[in-house]
Order: structure tokens, then sequence, then C-alpha cells
């Protein structure tokens, strides 16, 4: 089972955009997916349709973690949470009271770093019919981004040639080598992709250099440019590969070819 946490500390950066649709797309292909919402905004589980204000606190991420914290989480846990979307992406819908949740893993022991690890690892040897499991994370920094690292086969990371997005990434990275050195997750991959590309002026044309430079093995070949249907398909709620606006073929051709890069880099059977 690949696991895949799209992070960054930076803002609007098209984290839930590039978890959503990366979903969507592994479906398309044939694989069975589970999304799992760890922000309180809910963005990724309102682009697929879901109601959280119908999701109870209990039957969200919030009340997996909770159980996980009184060590009575499992791969049972997650399934009797999982909403089935029509879009056929199964999602563990987040709920606006996890805006408490970095408090409430920073009192549980060890910070509540190995819980998800533990849960998708009962996940993985269960029945559950899960190829891939994507995380959508929130910009911060902290022990829910610690506990997705930790739990996570690769990190995907939204990139744009800008100051504050350089600065993020290199936050980012120090929290990946964290997780790699204490032994937590030694195997922590890093991929990062170029959404929403569109270096311009002189000063991207630079930033752009600078991620090439220092991350240049880490930058995966697809580019995906600003974009319409990225915007417009959210609107709507709806993943690109059930969207059904303009120039929305060529958007999902791109997706296509990321979910290619990454079977190539990890082995999954698209
Ligand atoms: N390539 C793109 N082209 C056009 N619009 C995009 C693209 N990528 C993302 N967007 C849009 O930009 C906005 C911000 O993206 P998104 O919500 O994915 O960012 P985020 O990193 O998840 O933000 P946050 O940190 O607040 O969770 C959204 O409206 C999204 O639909
Ligand atoms: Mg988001």
């Amino acid at each position: 089972m690949h696991v895949y946490a799209v992070a960054l500390e930076k803002g609007g950066c098209g984290k839930t955009a590039l978890a959503v649709n990366l979903s969507a797309a592994f479906h398309s292909l044939g694989l069975e997916v589970l999304l799992v919402d760890l922000d309180s905004q809910a963005s990724a589980s309102h682009w697929l349709g879901i109601d959280t204000e119908q999701v109870s606190a209990t039957d969200s991420v919030l009340g997996l973690i909770s159980d996980g914290i009184k060590d009575r989480a499992d791969a049972q846990s997650v399934l009797s949470r999982v909403i089935p979307t029509e879009e056929g992406i199964h999602v563990l819908p987040a709920h606006d009271l996890m805006a408490g949740l970095p408090a409430q893993l920073a009192a549980a022991p060890m910070s509540g770093l190995f819980l998800l690890q533990q849960i998708f690892a009962d996940l993985d040897r269960s029945a559950a019919p899960f190829d891939v499991v994507v995380l959508d994370l929130p910009p911060a920094r902290g022990p829910v981004l610690a506990m997705a690292l930790a739990a996570a086969t690769r990190c995907l990371v939204p990139v744009q040639p800008e100051d504050l997005v350089v600065r993020a990434v290199h936050a980012l990275m120090t929290s990946v080598q964290q997780i790699r050195s204490r032994q937590v997750n030694a195997d922590l991959q890093v991929s990062m992709v170029r959404n929403r590309y569109a270096p311009r002026s002189n000063a991207d044309k630079i930033l752009d250099q600078m991620l090439r430079d220092d991350y240049g093995s880490l930058l995966l070949q697809t580019i995906i440019p600003i974009r319409a249907p990225l915007r417009d398909s959210a609107l709507l709620q709806q993943s690109i590969f059930r969207y059904s606006g303009p120039d929305v073929t060529d958007v999902r051709s791109l997706f296509v070819q990321l979910v290619d890069e990454l079977a190539m880099l990890d082995g999954a059977q698209p």
C-alpha cells in the first residue's frame, strides 16, 4: 500500500488540488484509493461532495485519532468511518474540531507520532481494499505533519517559484530529515510537483533556478500550469476526472502522467 502525504506549510499552493485529483487519477486507472483529510478546513472532503456538517467528530479523522490515542484504533476503525463518494474514491473526512488536533496530539504519548503508521500497517495487513492512501495536510508544521510523514511512503510537495514557497520547502525538508534520522520512517521519499507553474519575471526565474539547484533530483517531470478546470471543478465538488468543462482533457492527461511517474518510482501497478 503506497501512502502519499501531500504537504507544505505554505497555504494555497495546491496541496488539496493535488491530493484530490491525484486520488481521482489513481482511481481512473483502476486502483482503490483512500483519501484521508487531515485538514480542519475540510477542503478535500468538500471537493469530493461531502457535507462535513453531517459528519460527527467521532465519525471523522478526529475520532480515529482519538481512538488511536486510547490505543483502540485498527483497520476496522478506518473502514467504519470511510465515506464512499460518488466518484468511487473512499474518503476519511475532516471535522472542524480538528483545529484542536495539534494540541491533542501534543498531549499524547510521543506526540502521537506513530499513530497513523500503526493504523495503516494494520490496514495493509487486513483485507482492506486500498492500493493507495493519499493524505491531504493543512498548511502547518507540528505533530499532524510529523504523524503523516511517519506514516507515508512518499511526501509530495506542490511547488511554485515563490519566495515563501521556497522557504516552506526548506522547512519541510528539515521535518523530513528529522523523521528519517530519528528512524521513525527511514525510507520516506520526497517528490516535488510543479503546480500553478508560470515563472515569468526575473525573480520567478531566479527562484525557479534555486528550486532546480537545490532539489533537481526531487522534481517530477510533470508540470501542472494554471488551468481553469482545477479551480472550477472544486466549485462543482468534482475531481477533474468527473468534471466535464472545457480544457479538462489536457489536465486529466497531466495527472495520469503524474501517476505514471509515481508508478515508475514506487512500483504502483496502475
Ligand atoms: N494548477 C492550478 N490551476 C488553477 N487553479 C489551481 C491550481 N492548483 C490549485 N488551484 C486552485 O487554487 C486554490 C488553492 O489550491 P488548494 O486549495 O489546492 O491549495 P492548498 O495548498 O490545499 O491550500 P491550504 O494550504 O489552504 O490547504 C484552489 O481554489 C484550487 O482549486
Ligand atoms: Mg488544502
